[in-house]
């Protein structure tokens, strides 16, 4: 096992009716922004929950955040946070939300900064505002994490950073809150949070038995309750173990030790940028190619994954691993999610730049960094 340091600071208020403990959480004496997205808030009766537990606080609010949190929004968001002297931030809503408020805490306290800097690197975060969430979507991590993906449509980016800074505070967890979600959505975050296990999971052997446990444990768990909440989406106890679950896939512990990818998401974050796929509809295109086109470098563990995930029996290794990816590929189907880049009309001369962008200073991908130009060319084409 590697050697690693584990911190994750985010205080979990989970179940029904958690909303209404806001009030407890948040600092007194605060001037708070709410950030949230095209208003499904106000459909599912989510802001009305909020606006009564903020009852007696000075808040004011910023709308309008769109998937895949675009650059300009932030800005706007940005200037309120200052005309109105904000000291503290609310994102209610799924990863998108929550990833732009990350980025807004952090550019409120950049100075003058070019704030486009932290995305590249080229600023390195000193500060920033504290801030909690309220999750409406399980799958992408962030209410959990340190990270955030922004994307800059004009220039067609999608970068992500990550920082101690970004945690949020707590973060809010009623598994009611995602009866409203589109059946789209619900598979849309059930794929993500899946596939963000197997970048962790999927490299090589690393002698770290309980991580293997632990992240075979969400996958499984993850298969369990999708197949319950498509059955039955009033189901409570699903909703909630796949809430559970995704934040689990993405809170850093099921890394801890252990040889990672992220292949997969960055060339998923390149078809969204450039073609607008939803983030975890990139990955269930992207990853069986990954998959097949990596089952060498990655046989010791596909095996293990075909035994214990897809409990496949037999000693014939191809047998083994190409009947893995398959079961994968077949899973994702089973959400209702595509699985090729020409289910979406996107053709491989289309993803032609991918790699070379990708590739540009030089970058390697992979656990081993054995991913260049050419075999992203060739996992693409396979995507095909
Ligand atoms: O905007 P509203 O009206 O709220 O509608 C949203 C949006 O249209 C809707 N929605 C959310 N909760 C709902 C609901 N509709 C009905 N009922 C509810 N309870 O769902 C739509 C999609 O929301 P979005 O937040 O965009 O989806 P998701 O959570 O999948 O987030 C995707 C973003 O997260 C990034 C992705 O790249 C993408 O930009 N990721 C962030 C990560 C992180 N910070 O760790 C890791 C991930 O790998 C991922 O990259
Ligand atoms: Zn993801």
């Amino acid at each position: 096992m590697r050697n690693f340091t584990y911190f994750n600071p985010v205080k979990i208020v989970f179940g029904k009716g958690s909303i209404a403990s806001l009030s407890r959480l948040l600092p007194g004496n605060t001037k708070l922004m709410i950030i949230y997205g095209g208003g499904s808030i106000k459909k599912n009766g989510v802001y009305d929950q909020v606006t009564q537990a903020l009852s007696g606080r000075e808040w004011v609010e910023f709308s309008g955040i769109e998937s895949n949190p675009e650059y300009e929004t932030c800005k706007k968001a940005l200037e309120m946070v200052k005309s109105e002297n904000v000291d503290f931030l609310l994102a209610i809503g799924g990863g998108s939300v929550i990833d732009a408020t990350k980025f807004i805490a952090a550019a409120s306290m950049a100075g003058d900064e070019d704030t486009w800097k932290i995305m590249t690197g080229e600023y390195r975060i000193k500060a920033a505002l504290p801030f909690g969430t309220i999750l409406t979507l399980p799958g992408t991590g962030s209410e959990m994490n340190n990270g955030s993906v922004i994307s800059r449509r004009a220039t067609k980016e999608k970068l992500p950073f990550m920082n101690n800074r970004v945690f949020p505070q707590f973060s809010i967890l009623d598994p009611e809150t995602t009866y409203s979600l589109p059946k789209i959505q619900i598979a849309n975050g059930i794929a993500d949070a899946y596939v963000h296990v197997v970048e962790q999971y999927l490299t090589y052997p690393e002698h770290a038995p309980l991580q293997d446990r632990q992240s075979e444990g969400i996958l499984l768990t993850l298969m369990e309750e999708a197949k319950k909440i498509l059955k039955s989406p009033r189901d409570y106890d699903a909703r909630a173990n796949i809430m559970w679950c995704a934040a689990n896939a993405l809170n850093g512990l099921v890394a801890c030790g252990v040889a990672q990818d992220w292949t997969t998401h960055m060339i998923g974050h390149e078809l969204t940028a450039h073609f607008g796929l939803d983030h975890a509809q990139s990955l269930t295109i992207m990853l069986p190619a990954l998959l097949r086109h990596q089952k060498e470098n990655k046989e010791a563990k596909l095996i293990q994954y075909a035994k214990r995930i897809f409990r496949i029996d037999g000693e014939d290794k191809t047998a083994l691993t190409d009947k893995a990816i398959d079961d994968t590929e077949t899973f994702f189907k089973s959400l209702g999610l595509k699985t090729r880049l020409s289910e979406c009309g996107i053709t491989l001369k289309d993803t032609a730049f991918i790699p070379e962008k990708m590739c540009r200073a030089g970058f390697k991908f992979g656990e081993k960094g054995r991913i260049g130009i050419k075999e992203l060319e060739e996992i693409l084409d396979l995507a095909k």
